[in-house]
């Protein structure tokens, strides 16, 4: 099956020419795909064609337009939360994304499990490709005192919980919930939560240098931070012995070294 997979990306990137890796095209109707990472079936669809999909057992899978409304496409086909005939349909209207989620992201509709289906109803007469990605599925909040959402895009999932705790504490409180203490990937992830949640507080993040004094790392993704580094004029300085990054405060939205000690917020992702 991987192997096929494999054959047939190479086959449509060159073919359809897609700025997406893992792109499966197919003008065939219907069939059962496992979704690594994304797929992309493309029209015209013909009605009664069912295409089934399956992810990671502990994900789920997120459904898209390429380009264009998935509302309006809506009146193609149906979204099914699962594989049988009987299966709930979702729709665009019923989604309820997490408290602190983009506003701008495009419209989708998430299954609840591992797996969904697509159910075509009547002839699209004008083609468009549908997007299926492997996504995390993102809780309203993790309690009292926590948001969270989709902050970055629409298959990742970012927690901010407002109880200050150590360092490790808030490292562990984040493996507790299934997620990861922040590593920034980029400077636009850093941008797009430090605008979800605001820096007037210190913020802990996964950076580093317990392990070798000097030598910063992402304890989260164990990747140092070479391609993107941010720290505050004249940090860090190793000053009474400071091992951990913490972001806010008098830093604003630059990088201080502080005590692992100390207590702050944090803010928790999961990738799927
Ligand atoms: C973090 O706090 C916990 C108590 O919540 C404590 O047991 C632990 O020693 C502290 N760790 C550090 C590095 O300060
Ligand atoms: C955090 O650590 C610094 C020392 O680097 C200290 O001056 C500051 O008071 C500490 N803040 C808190 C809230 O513990």
């Amino acid at each position: 099956m991987v192997n096929i997979l494999a054959v047939l990306c190479v086959f449509t990137l060159t073919f359809v020419g897609s700025i997406y890796a893992n792109v499966v095209a197919t003008r065939d109707c219907g069939g059962y795909m496992f979704v690594d990472d994304l797929v992309v079936i493309d029209g015209p669809f013909n009605e009664n064609c069912i295409f089934k999909f399956e992810t990671q057992e502990d994900r789920v899978l997120v459904f898209s337009l390429i380009d264009g409304s998935l509302k309006e496409a809506e009146q193609y086909f149906s979204i099914h939360d699962g594989l049988d005939g009987d299966s709930p349909i979702l729709l665009v209207g019923n989604q309820k994304l997490p408290e602190v989620s983009r506003k701008d992201l495009p419209a989708s509709v998430y299954s609840t499990q591992s797996t969904a289906s697509i159910r075509f109803k009547k002839t699209a007469s004008n083609l468009f490709q549908l997007k299926i990605q492997k996504a995390i599925n993102c809780p309203f909040n993790l309690g009292s005192a926590s948001q969270c959402g989709r902050v970055v895009d629409e298959i990742s999932c970012y927690c901010a919980t407002f109880v200050k705790r150590n360092q490790s504490d808030q490292t562990m409180f984040c493996v507790d919930k299934g997620m990861k203490l922040i590593a920034f990937e980029s400077q636009a992830e850093e941008g797009l939560i430090q605008s979800t949640w605001d820096i007037i507080d210190n913020y802990w993040t996964s950076l580093t240098d317990t392990r070798r004094e000097g030598t910063w790392v992402w304890e989260s993704t164990w990747k140092f931070p070479s391609s993107y580094l941010h720290w505050y004029g004249g940090e860090p300085n190793n000053a009474n012995n400071e091992d951990c990054m913490v972001y806010g405060g008098s830093w604003k939205s630059a990088w201080n070294d502080w005590p692992c000690s100390n207590l702050s917020y944090a803010i928790c992702e999961v990738q799927p």
